[in-house]
């Protein structure tokens, strides 16, 4: 045990997450999916019910009371987002429905800025989501998609990606945290690089920001987007951070109410950051939650929570290698919580299929990520994340239930 588990109090920690103590298939729930979604504190909870039965209002529009309190609470959900991101300015901070729409939103922009021949960069640990729309964005603007190839150990080749960068690159995306693989990328190094040529970055959050202290400054990022739901914050609200001069040179991406000063039939002008990119009423409550979240894992510390993570994923590394056949892809440093893995001549689909019904919650399949799939020469694989609020007990639960299983299937 290392010093960090000594002083983190994880049973106390459990009792703030009421979801925990239930059971699935008679068994006691081991949730070890939490790449997917994480569970929600009921200090979240708290927030969306108190907002529901108390002031529920739309925010920007109305004199009265709850319209007020509520777009006080929204607004101050974005200023504890700024400053958890250090942001520099909290207009800086676009409250969108999750990472999908922010990178969506970004790619949109670029259609007037990219023409045939400028190049675009995505990394091979992309998830689909930081693919598709860049793909989209090179089928409108005749632009090409370039990919930094990856290593067996599921690290990005740094080199192959400096050889890719020429003055023809106009943006680059790539993951901070990859979903499949738990890789950490290099992404200051990643960043600098990009800029030397004058380029763009859009760093894909979303599997980072519970376990890694995201400071965008000190970054220099153009572009930060996340998702709340990683972070035990609800579903459907996220963020992208922007610098201000990008923001305020990129186009709309939804036209609506909100977003604009004023509407004639002859010509519309649109509001300022961060209202631009925020037609029609927002997810309110989502937003205010966020907020409730972050402040939640403030006060339990990302450090200390990615100490105790990095302890169960070794403990867990430890055992689940000792099993005869199975398989980790993946490095082992520079990497969050997650395993993923396959034993020899059993389909992930099955091995998960038993584990649910031993209680234990993975995820099974290719995580959205063919091209890991397609580089390993494999179906899927089985995918064990943990937070903060898992334990060793539960690993060891886990480890027992694999071997079961595996025995069962073989
Ligand atoms: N992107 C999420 C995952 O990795 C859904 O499971």
């Amino acid at each position: 045990m290392t010093t960090s588990s000594l002083f983190f109090d994880v049973e106390e920690i459990r009792k703030d997450f009421p979801i925990l103590n239930r059971k699935v298939n008679g068994q006691p729930l081991v949730y070890f999916d939490n790449a997917a979604t994480s569970q929600k504190p009921q200090q979240v909870i708290d927030a969306i019910v108190n907002y529901y039965q108390n002031y529920n209002a739309n925010i920007h529009r109305g004199v009265h009371a709850l319209s007020q309190e509520a777009t006080e609470s929204y607004e101050n959900a974005r200023k504890t987002l700024q400053k958890h991101f250090n942001a520099p300015k909290v207009e800086d901070i676009i409250l969108t429905s999750g990472t999908t729409h922010a990178i969506n939103l970004v790619a949109s922009g670029y259609t007037k800025f990219l023409k045939t021949g400028d190049e675009i960069i995505v990394s091979a640990l992309e998830h689909h989501s930081n693919i598709v729309p860049w793909q989209m964005l090179c089928e409108r603007t005749g632009s090409t998609l370039k990919v930094i190839p990856m290593a067996q150990d599921g690290t990005l080749k740094f080199s192959a990606f400096t050889q890719l960068l020429n003055d023809n690159t106009k943006l680059v995306f790539v993951n901070h945290v990859s979903n499949t693989l738990g890789t950490i990328n290099p992404i200051k190094k990643m960043i600098d690089a990009t800029h030397r040529y004058g380029a763009k970055i859009l760093i894909d959050g979303a599997q980072a920001c519970s376990h890694v202290k995201v400071d965008v400054q000190a970054l220099d990022v153009d572009y930060y987007v996340t998702s709340a739901h990683k972070m035990c914050g609800p579903t459907g609200v996220g963020l992208l951070y922007g610098k201000t001069k990008l923001l305020e040179t990129l186009p709309p991406y939804q036209g609506g109410g909100e977003m604009i000063s004023e509407v004639t039939f002859e010509k519309t002008t649109y509001a300022d950051l961060p209202h631009k990119f925020e037609a029609g009423t927002p997810n309110i409550c989502g937003g205010i939650a966020f907020g409730a979240a972050v402040d939640y894992l403030n006060h339990i510390g990302l450090d200390e929570i990615a100490a105790y993570e990095n302890d169960l994923l070794i403990y867990a590394t430890e055992q689940l290698i000792k099993i005869e056949g199975l398989r980790i892809y993946g490095p082992t440093q520079d990497k969050t919580a997650v395993i993923s893995f396959n034993v020899e001549n059993i389909h992930p689909y099955d091995l998960g299929v038993l584990l649910d019904k031993m209680g234990i919650a993975v995820r099974t399949g290719q995580h959205c990520t063919q091209p890991i799939m397609d580089f390993y020469s494999i179906p899927g694989t089985v995918r064990a994340s943990f937070a903060f609020y898992n334990t060793k007990t539960e690993i060891d639960l886990f480890v027992t239930a694999v071997k079961k299983a595996v025995m069962m299937l073989a």
